[in-house]
């Protein structure tokens, strides 16, 4: 009697519980993941190179890579006028948007370091650097994976930004 009292309750209420799981693989290290998305992190290696963050002194470096093979690279910008700066992802989305519009982003792979601390587990990326990438998903029709690691430590994919954001904006009414 008092088990059943409180889901009485819950029915009664009009309330209903939702849980979501999201799916992704982990990677104990970017040694496993296949040829094509090694090298992808590797690239994004690469692009945390020019990271300008004398603020957060927190690198990072992004990388797609689109249908043809081609390579865009990004890392954060940041500026002495803190909310000036920009994420590498974004820097990257944007670059891909404004150059190369029609080739298909295929994966995304990003890093970080920091000259203060070790980073032990991936970076996630920021809920605007994710809005972002879903537009670019929605347009292209096609998802896009999500590698995410850093130096010692897994490597994580996701496949598409939906598992990473299920909650994600958007709005048919806004055409697009
Ligand atoms: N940052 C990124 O580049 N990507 C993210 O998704 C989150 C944060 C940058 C912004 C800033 O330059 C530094 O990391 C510290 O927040």
């Amino acid at each position: 009697m008092f088990t059943l009292f409180p889901l009485l309750l819950i029915s009664y209420s009009g309330m209903t519980n939702h849980e979501i799981k999201i799916n992704f693989q982990s990677y104990d290290t970017i040694h496993e993941l296949s040829k094509p998305d090694l090298d992808l992190c590797r690239e994004a290696v690469k692009a945390m190179e020019n990271s300008h963050s004398p603020y957060s002194k927190f690198r990072v470096g992004a990388a797609l890579r689109l249908q043809s093979g081609k390579i865009v690279y990004g890392s954060n910008q940041e500026n002495v006028a803190y909310p000036s700066g920009l994420c590498a992802e974004r820097v990257a989305l944007f670059h891909y948007g404004a150059y190369y519009p029609g080739d298909p982003i295929e994966a995304m792979a990003v890093t970080a370091q920091s000259d203060e601390f070790e980073i032990l587990q991936p970076t996630a990326s920021c809920g605007a650097c994710l809005q972002v990438l879903a537009e670019y998903e929605k347009k292209q029709n096609k998802p896009i994976e999500i590698i995410l690691f850093c130096n010692s430590g897994p490597a994580w994919v996701m496949n598409s930004v939906e598992s990473f954001l299920p909650f994600l904006f958007f709005e048919k009414g806004l055409g697009g």
